[in-house]
């Protein structure tokens, strides 16, 4: 079965496409700003003007899937530049709404941890994350997305219940054509390290292990998503991928919505520092979440990949 390429080539059953994949973006205020992030080589912060040339050079190779990230100074109590309509995420929504059309889907990240002083992702109440207070936050930042021209409006913060209070406020406010790709299994990771240097988003004070999700106990990581999806959840997410296969393979035998994995920041920044073969390597740990089950894959080698793959 192993004889020459055609017959390998033959039996084989998984393949990487540039329609699957996510491609995240970090925006920044301001104009002719493109600044490589140190802890991600290759990866920069735009703003507004300068996304445009990295978009064009996404559709090239065919992809045509955005992640948006607003990375925000202007830090407060109550994140309120993330749901202030001309802050830099719905900024970026219209201006790609109106140059793209529906050439481009557009995701972007409801969370709070890059708009509020204490770097968590929710509001704190005495010392502690209030959910439900957090929960009204979302849903202004949802429609206001929305409004935007958003496709999918993606919670990321794990508060209880965010799915189902989004949902209703997007169709309250008409926006029943606005869907939800949640952030459904979220880990309390290491691996977003380099994502915070790269948004401005680490907590200031304690950990994210009283809302996100602790990596030993599988069954409760699996009801998260099972719960997301009865609340409304359009697509789910397993995030990060591979410290977590098991459980991108577990939930897409029982779950049939369709599933995301996120390849996180800091498994780019440990394969590119890596000094293996980065073609190779990449291509090696992007079939492994798709053999595992992922339809979609948000990663940040999916332009370079494709890139090359198309032969620049
Ligand atoms: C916001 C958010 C984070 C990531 C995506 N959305 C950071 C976090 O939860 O601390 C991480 C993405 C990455 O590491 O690439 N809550």
């Amino acid at each position: 079965m192993r004889k020459n390429k055609n017959i390998i080539n033959l039996v084989s059953n998984i393949y990487l496409s540039p329609s699957n994949f996510i491609y995240p973006l970090f925006i920044v205020e301001g104009k002719n700003r493109k600044e490589e992030i140190n802890s991600m080589p290759g990866v920069y912060r735009f703003s507004i003007d300068c996304l445009l040339g990295e978009i064009d050079a996404c559709l090239d190779v065919g992809i045509n899937s955005f992640m948006l990230f607003g990375v925000e100074d202007r830090k407060d109590e109550l994140g309120s530049w993330a749901y202030r309509d001309d802050g830099i995420v719905p900024s970026a929504i219209k201006k790609l709404r109106d140059v793209y059309k529906d050439d481009v889907t557009l995701f972007a990240d409801v969370c709070l941890c890059q708009y509020t002083v204490s770097g968590h992702c929710g509001l704190i109440s005495n010392g502690v994350i209030d959910n439900n207070k957090t929960l009204e936050i979302l849903n202004k930042i949802s429609i206001v997305y929305a409004s935007a021209g958003v496709d999918f409006v993606c919670p990321s913060s794990m508060m209880d219940y965010q799915v189902k209070s989004i949902r209703k406020a997007l169709d309250d406010n008409g926006f029943h054509m606005v869907g939800i790709m949640s952030y459904s299994t979220k880990f309390n990771s290491s691996f977003y390290g380099p994502f915070r240097d790269a948004a401005l988003s680490r907590p200031q004070f304690g950990d994210r292990s009283s809302y996100q999700l602790d990596y030993r106990n599988p069954s409760l990581a699996i009801l998260e998503s099972l719960k997301d999806v009865e609340e409304g959840a359009d697509i789910i997410m397993v995030k990060p991928a591979l410290a977590y296969l098991d459980i991108i393979s577990k939930i897409k035998e029982r779950i049939f919505v369709p599933l995301a994995a996120y390849n996180v920041s800091g498994e780019y920044s440990m394969i590119i520092n890596s000094g293996l073969d980065l073609e190779k390597v990449t291509m090696e740990v992007l079939y492994s979440i798709k053999r595992a089950g992922a339809d979609i894959i948000i990663s940040y080698f999916a332009k370079d990949l494709f890139l090359k793959m198309k032969g620049f």
